[in-house]
């Protein structure tokens, strides 16, 4: 075990404190289930590269068709821009008629569901992994997310593993959204807390 100018940070009673000996040659994903076969789990990635995310494949009904032959659960008129990432479509729910723009990354190790009327705009990044950075082992961990109807996520903002967005909030641009936000609540901010408008 390393040891800091501080002394042995593994031990320290304080567990907001990180170890420092991390070791991703036993990195342990805990018997994380990718859900589906490494051929399928290629193919997605051929698909996607090739064809899902590129801005020559702009309309959103093929995107649509390709998803659910994917596996996921799409409904009606739900629009899909150019440069969206989805890493597992098995793990997706969308309602029908939401909104996902441009350069949305929803990285779904775990269950994603959107409701219906759901606006993603720009650059919004849905992130359902994270690690155990008190563990030399840097456990990986999973949680799902839930985004319910008509909720608009603004550009360029964060939803970490585990967070649910009650129907109809707002969360503003460039926020990171560690907990579960309310009903019609507006957050904004790093992390994201509810703001008077
Ligand atoms: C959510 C949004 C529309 C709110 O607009 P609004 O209702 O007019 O809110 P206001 O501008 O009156 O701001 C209300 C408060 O929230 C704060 N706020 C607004 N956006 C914020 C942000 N992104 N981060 C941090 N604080 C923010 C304001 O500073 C203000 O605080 P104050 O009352 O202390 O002055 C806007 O903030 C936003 O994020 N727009 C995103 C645009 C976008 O994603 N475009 C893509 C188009 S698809």
């Amino acid at each position: 075990m390393k040891q800091s100018v501080l002394g042995n940070t593994n031990d320290h009673p304080d567990t907001r404190l990180t170890g420092n000996n991390r070791d991703l040659a036993r990195y342990d994903k805990g018997g994380f289930d990718p859900g589906r076969g490494i051929a399928w789990r290629f193919l997605w990635y051929l698909v996607s590269s090739l064809l899902f995310e590129s801005a020559f494949f702009p309309l959103s009904s093929p995107k649509r068709t390709l998803l659910r032959l994917f596996g996921a659960k799409i409904g009606r008129g739900v629009v899909i821009k150019p440069h969206v990432k989805i890493k597992y479509p098995w793990r997706l729910d969308v309602g029908g008629h939401s909104w996902i723009g441009e350069e949305v990354w929803i990285d779904n190790l775990a269950d994603v569901r959107i409701g219906s009327n759901v606006c993603l705009s720009q650059g919004v990044y849905v992130c359902t992994g994270s690690h155990n950075h008190r563990r030399p082992t840097f456990d990986l961990i999973t949680r799902p997310i839930i985004i319910e109807d008509e909720t608009w996520i603004c550009a360029k903002a964060i939803l970490l593993p585990g967070v649910i967005i009650q129907a109809g909030a707002v969360v503003a641009a460039g926020s990171v959204v560690v907990k579960n936000v309310r009903a019609r609540d507006f957050v904004a901010g790093v992390p994201a807390k509810p703001c008077i408008n």
